[in-house]
């Protein structure tokens, strides 16, 4: 076993097996005291002044096997709002509706014996003071802190699509039920706390628009790796291989996916991992791959040639999705709709197959209205991005400032009779990480590029 070398400030050996985000433990936690305050400001306009508690929890370790744990990622909403990344750590908002308006954080109490194996445990003293907290309590005293803070709130917020909170909720509703005849009443009201807070991340802050021009910039390089180093025999995981490589390298020690490294046929399977297929001349490979970096994350999708040079048919079909990724992302501006860009994307597409012979219909209005590019394109033309690929936020929705999204139209070929030969098993997706800006969008992803002779040229042996 190796000993953990890394020194943190004040002479520390160890760290906590749970350090994975390079910011963890800066001084600078008043980002996430900010966003407790936002929210609490937005619970306040809800409850209108009611007293109010709001509790959400990081997560458990989960089993592998025996007594190994899957790598701990910490729950999205509960880390945007506390930096902390320790399972079995709650957070609470509590507003009187008047004078008294705090924030706790329970997490796992120091131990000594733990802390050999696993690293430290940041601890009650710390997470107070480093995590910017009004209170800090052991885990254990859940029940107990719980209890006395919804004895006096008319509302309760929690993820309530989340099945294990609900029943703790109702756990602990029901022990204050015994309590009515003391006169206290049960807060009465239950509030959904993802739906607010996913109204917050989905605009993002200059913090995390920096951060998350960061993560798509090393897998950006990553891509370009994977373009340099790809060539008949080399096998899918090879090249995954090289892509975790450069994420390693640059401290993103986590991927937001699953890498999608799919190389002929397989870039039809629209989740297809890595296996050990071996690269074969003249045909394309789809990479969908991007690191995550201080919790956020990339999302990068490339399809070129593994011999550097597309055939006629790759060509035409590269640039029909070329195309519709240009139309949608002129879409991507301030006030138009979120499904604005896919709509794009798929007349654009539709224009272009039934151009390229490859759907029958005469009549672009009549093929989308018979989502007839369906048969080629079936997924979506982006997500939110954020702390999660999929990130929160709903889709009905306009685009406002500081949004984050993806742009990723595709079209796969299946084999079929009515379609020619040479467009059999061609599979290519080009998707791209968008600001949405006050004029227009930035794309923060392109360090590696997109265009046709590029990608040749990268990827050329
Ligand atoms: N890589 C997942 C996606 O593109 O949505
Ligand atoms: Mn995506
Ligand atoms: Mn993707």
């Amino acid at each position: 076993m190796q000993k953990a070398s890394t020194r943190e400030k004040g002479g520390r050996h160890l760290i906590s097996k749970n350090k994975r985000f390079s910011d963890i433990n800066s001084a600078n936690n008043e980002k996430y005291k900010k966003r407790r305050i936002t929210l609490k400001k937005n619970l306040q306009q809800i409850t209108v002044g009611k007293p109010f508690t709001a509790i959400l929890y990081s997560g458990d370790e989960s089993k592998r096997n025996g007594d190994v744990s899957y790598p701990f990622r910490c729950d999205s909403n509960f880390y945007y709002l506390t930096g902390f990344c320790e399972p079995n750590a709650w957070m609470i908002i509590f507003s009187d509706g008047k004078r008294i308006n705090e924030d706790i954080i329970l997490s796992r109490k120091k131990d000594k014996t733990k802390e050999l194996w696993d690293g430290i445990i940041i601890g009650q003293r710390k997470a107070k003071t480093d995590y910017l907290f009004d209170k800090a309590y052991s885990t254990e005293a859940i029940d107990r802190v719980v209890a006395s803070k919804l004895e006096d709130s008319q509302y309760v917020f929690f993820p309530i699509a989340e099945r294990s909170f609900s029943q703790r909720i109702t756990r602990w509703l029901s022990l204050l039920k015994g309590k009515k005849r003391m006169g206290i009443d049960n807060p009465g009201h239950l509030g959904d706390l993802s739906r607010v807070i996913e109204n917050q991340r989905v605009i993002k802050d200059t913090y995390e628009l920096k951060v998350m021009k960061k993560a798509a910039r090393i897998s950006a390089a990553a891509h370009r790796e994977a373009m340099r180093i790809s060539r008949p025999g080399l096998k899918e995981l090879d090249v995954e291989t090289a892509l975790l490589q450069v994420f390693r390298n640059n401290e993103a020690y986590e991927v937001a996916y699953p890498s999608i490294v799919a190389s002929g046929a397989n870039a039809c399977i629209l989740h297809h991992r890595a296996s050990s297929r071996i690269l074969q001349k003249n045909e394309l490979i789809l990479i969908d791959a991007g690191c995550e970096f201080n919790g956020y994350a990339s999302d990068i999708t490339r399809t070129f040639p593994v011999s550097g040079k597309f055939t006629k048919a790759q060509k035409l079909i590269y640039e029909i999705v070329l195309l519709a990724q240009r139309d949608a992302i002129q879409k991507i501006k301030l006030g138009e709709k979120y499904n604005a860009p896919h709509e794009a994307a798929v007349r654009s597409i539709t224009q272009n197959l039934i151009s390229a012979g490859l759907l029958k219909s005469r009549s672009v209005d009549e093929a989308v209205e018979k989502q007839e590019y369906k048969k080629f394109y079936m997924h979506k033309t982006g997500h939110w991005l954020g702390l999660d690929v999929h990130d929160v936020g709903s889709y009905n929705t306009a685009f406002k400032k500081n949004m984050v999204l993806t742009v990723e139209p595709g079209v796969y070929i299946r084999p079929s009779k009515d379609i020619p030969r040479e467009f059999w098993n061609i599979g290519i997706r080009i998707e791209d990480d968008v600001i949405v800006k006050e004029k227009g969008c930035e794309l923060i992803s392109r360090e590696v590029p997109v265009e046709l002779d590029e990608v040749e040229q990268l990827s050329s042996l």
